[in-house]
């Protein structure tokens, strides 16, 4: 892992997570703070195979999982999803003083795969103990164009389907999408994320077909799996949007 960008100014360290991160907390934090960053895109174009702690897919169906793009570095690509907020939201953590050491070595182990290190100003939510404050340094792990694990534009549809069909020893990679478009739009009114949201559409619609195309009567009716939870952005595909909340849910209990 290299550091690549200047270490927070202060004696603090904050950790700004924008993936998994949201809803698996590193050890030891003592603040959570959702609130967002600027100049970067948020998109699903990390191949992830040896994450001890995101293993979502296999050496020969490597899962994928969220890394940032520098936006003035997306903004010369050709993306599918032509659009991307200006904020990207995520979680801050503020790890307890004495455990900080602790905390990097655990994160090195975590998330070292492909990411560097890079600082960026975090901005809190209004609305959180620290709106006021000034923007906090926080550090954020980035799979940058240069490494091997970076994958690139991709076709939502194939990526959807792509992420349907991962599966590791830290779970389906579907989940961690579905998770994702959850824990995104539970963190404010403004925190969705349409290239999330539209790949989480895509991946349910896409379900429901295997399903019915192996004739699995579950006891859910169609509309209950197409129930969608965040009607965001719906003006990009005309599909029906397709939900199981009550099926993530009961993912998480027993994960
Ligand atoms: C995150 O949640 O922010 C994250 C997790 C793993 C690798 C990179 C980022």
């Amino acid at each position: 892992m290299s550091v690549e960008a200047h270490p927070a100014p202060s004696d603090e360290f904050w950790l700004f997570g924008y993936g998994s991160l949201i809803w698996k907390p590193p050890p030891h934090f003592d603040q959570r703070i959702p609130g967002w960053v600027t100049g970067y895109v948020r998109r699903f174009w990390q191949v992830c195979i040896l994450f001890p702690e995101d293993h979502r897919g296999t050496p020969e169906a490597p899962g994928r999982v969220v890394t940032l793009i520098e936006r003035s570095y997306w903004e010369r690509l050709t993306d599918h999803h032509s659009s991307a907020p200006e904020r990207v939201w995520g979680i801050a953590y503020r790890i307890q003083p004495d455990h900080v050491d602790e905390v990097k070595d655990y994160l090195d182990i975590r998330e070292i795969n492909g990411y560097t290190i890079h600082y960026t100003p975090f901005h809190p939510a209004p609305n959180t103990d620290l709106s006021q404050r000034s923007p906090i340094q926080a550090l954020v792990y980035i799979g940058t164009p240069e490494n091997e694990q970076f994958v690139g534009p991709q076709d939502p549809q194939q990526l959807a389907e792509h992420i349907f069909q991962s599966h590791g020893p830290s779970g389906p990679n579907q989940e961690y999408l579905l998770r994702l478009e959850k824990a995104l739009n539970e963190l404010s009114p403004e925190s969705g994320d349409e290239h999330v949201t539209d790949l989480s559409n895509r991946l349910r619609a896409f379900m429901l077909v295997q399903r019915e195309r192996s004739g699995d009567s579950t006891s859910r009716t169609d509309s209950q799996i197409l129930r969608s939870p965040h009607p965001v952005n719906s003006h990009h595909h005309d599909f029906k949007r397709a939900s199981s909340v009550d099926e993530q849910e009961e993912t998480e209990k027993t994960s």
